[in-house]
Order: C-alpha cells, then sequence, then structure tokens
C-alpha cells in the first residue's frame, strides 16, 4: 500500500526492552514496511548513529567507563544522544523523514536510573540537556523474559561477538531492567506500546506494524481512498 499523503512532520518511533528482546530485527522490519508504504525512513541505533557517537559507544560497551560509576556513564550516554539528536534526528524529522531509533532515552532511565541508581532528577536533567523537543512519538517495547532474551543474546554471539559491558551482568540485573521497562511503560502509556517478544518473529512484526497503522496511518489510509 502507497499513502499518497505524507505526515507535515515525520514520526520518531524508538524500540527499548533488554537484551536480545529482538530490537534490531523487529526495526528493520517496520523500516521495510514504512518504505514499501512510500516512506522516507531513517533507522539508527544508541548509543551511536553518528561517528561521534559511535566512538562513544565503543567507549562505553568496552566497559572503560564502568569504574567511573552510573552517574558518568549517564552523563556519556547522553552526551552521546546530544550529537545524535543534533546531528542526526532533529533534521531527519525536520525534512519529513520517519526515524526509527533501537534504544534512546529510556535506557539511560532503566540502565543507569533503575538499575544503577542515578536518581531520576538528575537523569531528567540531563534527558532534556540531550534531546530537547525531539522526543520520541511512540516507544515500543518489547518484553521478554530475561533468560530469554540473554539465552538469545548469546546464540547471536556464535558468530564470535563479545559479551559487552552491560549483557555480563548478573540475572537479576536483567530481570530488574525489565521490570523498569515495563514500569516506563505503564507510566507514560500514552507514548509506550508494550508489545510480548516471546512470539515469532513475523507475529511480533505484525504486532508492531499494527500499532504503528492505528497510531499514525489509519486516517492517512482513509484520507487516500
Ligand atoms: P545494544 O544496543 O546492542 O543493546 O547495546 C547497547 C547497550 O548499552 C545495552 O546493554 C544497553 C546499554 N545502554 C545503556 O546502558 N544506557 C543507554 O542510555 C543506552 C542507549 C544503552
Amino acid at each position: 500500500m502507497t499513502f499518497q499523503t505524507t505526515p507535515e512532520i515525520g514520526r520518531f518511533i524508538t524500540f527499548e526492552g533488554g537484551e536480545g528482546v529482538g530490537k534490531s530485527t523487529q526495526l528493520a522490519r517496520l523500516a521495510e514496511h514504512l518504505r514499501e508504504c512510500g516512506f522516507e525512513v531513517v533507522t539508527t541505533r544508541e548509543p551511536g548513529g553518528t561517528p561521534k557517537a559511535e566512538r562513544l559507544r565503543n567507549f562505553l560497551l568496552s566497559g572503560r567507563a564502568a569504574p567511573l560509576g552510573p552517574l558518568a556513564e549517564a552523563a556519556l550516554f547522553s552526551a552521546a544522544r546530544a550529537d545524535h539528536v543534533e546531528s542526526l534526528i532533529a533534521p531527519a524529522l525536520n525534512r519529513g523523514a520517519w526515524v526509527l531509533c533501537d534504544r534512546f532515552a529510556d535506557s539511560t532511565r532503566a540502565y543507569q536510573g533503575a538499575r544503577g541508581g542515578v536518581d531520576a532528577k538528575t537523569l531528567a536533567l540531563l534527558e532534556r540537556a540531550a534531546v530537547g523537543e525531539t522526543r520520541p512519538d511512540l516507544t515500543i517495547v518489547l518484553d521478554l523474559p530475561a533468560h530469554e532474551g540473554l539465552a538469545r543474546a548469546a546464540s547471536r554471539r556464535d558468530g564470535g561477538d563479545e559479551v559487552d559491558r552491560f549483557e555480563s551482568e548478573k540475572p537479576d540485573f536483567h530481570e530488574e531492567l525489565r521490570q523498569a521497562f515495563l514500569d516506563i511503560a505503564e507510566s507514560e502509556s500514552e507514548r509506550c506500546c508494550v508489545i510480548d517478544a516471546a512470539r515469532s518473529v513475523d507475529d511480533v512484526a505484525r504486532a508492531v506494524r499494527a500499532f504503528v497503522h492505528d497510531r499514525f496511518l489509519a486516517h492517512a489510509a482513509q484520507a487516500a481512498q
């Protein structure tokens, strides 16, 4: 289906969840679908998405920032985010593209906040400084029991990737993270949608698509008829 009308401004959709829940796969599936509908789609990820932010990604995921503590890590994730928003996300949205981002500020709230113990006020200040008005229109939280996500992440690594800074944390850490994402989704239910990621890739992709259509495209489809 090709849409004749494009939104005046682009839509910003983020994918969140613990390790191995399938964010990258589902983001790619949604991007493919939206392109088939005729939209310009920019896919990106955090930490990263720009050359400067990718350098910070390498530093953070290597674990070299860990001894500095969660507050320093939150500041570094936010510094990467500020560059990402300013150089890539905001310009894409301003020209009417859809931006699909693998993780965003909710990951800082969950990993450095709920799990790392950085207080919510400090994180809110960092978040405002990094993102300004560029906040997600929709956040898809993919939900999966932590042990299943970790098993998927481990099987993905059969290709040789090393365990990163956060994957190597204990199982309790990951179960608490799952709850942290669910709590964020509950407290901002207008923005967030929780999708059960235990189903097949195709079923989850269908659920994501249905949600995006209901939220953003149903009226455009009617207008195009
Ligand atoms: P991933 O995108 O491959 O899952 O790797 C990113 C890792 O960084 C993941 O373990 C979550 C973590 N992370 C944070 O701790 N805080 C953040 O703000 C972001 C964006 C990611």
